[in-house]
């Protein structure tokens, strides 16, 4: 008798752990690597800029994006280089020129999307930006919405920057793994 009701006890055990594999296999975390391309729109000479200096170091006035100075942007990026292309999101954060002997920013943005399933997402980037050189790659460090668990890597070209207003259109392909 009571080893009958101890079998029992095992097989809806092993029933219970069967559905419950089934369920669990059901949704399996498959990850997904997605590839995003836009131009990010880098205005500070304007009625209505979208980067502002908000501090420089002492005695550093007269010169562009000093070492030790500190940007504060809200960029468009745009589907291509034309400013008024379609808005497909904001790179909203911050960057700092951070090397005395070349123009190096420290960049702490997110690009947060407004577009189809991506709207409402976002994607943290964090790292370094040499602006002279032809290719940055800049880590993405996390992401929220569809971008959930992100990492990867965008990479950065400068694709026209005027050397009097400063403002600058830069080309970004995102590589992201995310689920
Ligand atoms: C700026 O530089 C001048 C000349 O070198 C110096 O006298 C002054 O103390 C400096 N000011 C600050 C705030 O560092
Ligand atoms: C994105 O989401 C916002 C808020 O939910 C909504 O107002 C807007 O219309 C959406 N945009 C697109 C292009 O779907
Ligand atoms: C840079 O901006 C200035 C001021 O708006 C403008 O006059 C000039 O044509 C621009 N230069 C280039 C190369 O676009």
């Amino acid at each position: 008798m009571g080893t009958a009701s101890n079998l029992s006890k095992v097989s809806i055990f092993f029933l219970v752990l069967f559905f419950f594999n089934i369920f669990v296999n059901e949704k399996p975390f498959k990850e997904k690597l997605t590839h995003l391309h836009f131009y990010f729109h880098d205005v500070a000479t304007a009625t209505n800029p979208t980067v502002v200096q908000v501090a420089a170091a002492p005695n550093s006035t007269g010169r562009i994006r000093p070492f030790g100075s500190l940007m504060i942007a809200d960029d468009p990026l745009t589907e291509t280089p034309d400013p008024s292309s379609k808005l497909l999101g904001k790179a909203q954060g911050l960057y700092s020129s951070v090397s005395q002997s070349q123009t190096t920013y420290l960049m702490a943005f997110n690009f947060v999307f407004m577009e189809g399933k991506y709207n409402g997402s976002t994607l943290s980037i964090f790292g370094r930006n040499s602006i002279l050189s032809k290719v940055r790659e800049i880590p993405i460090i996390g992401g929220s919405g569809v971008f959930r668990f992100a990492r990867g890597y965008a990479l950065a070209r400068t694709y026209a920057v005027n050397s009097t207003t400063f403002n600058a259109i830069v080309e970004y392909d995102v590589h992201v793994l995310h689920y």
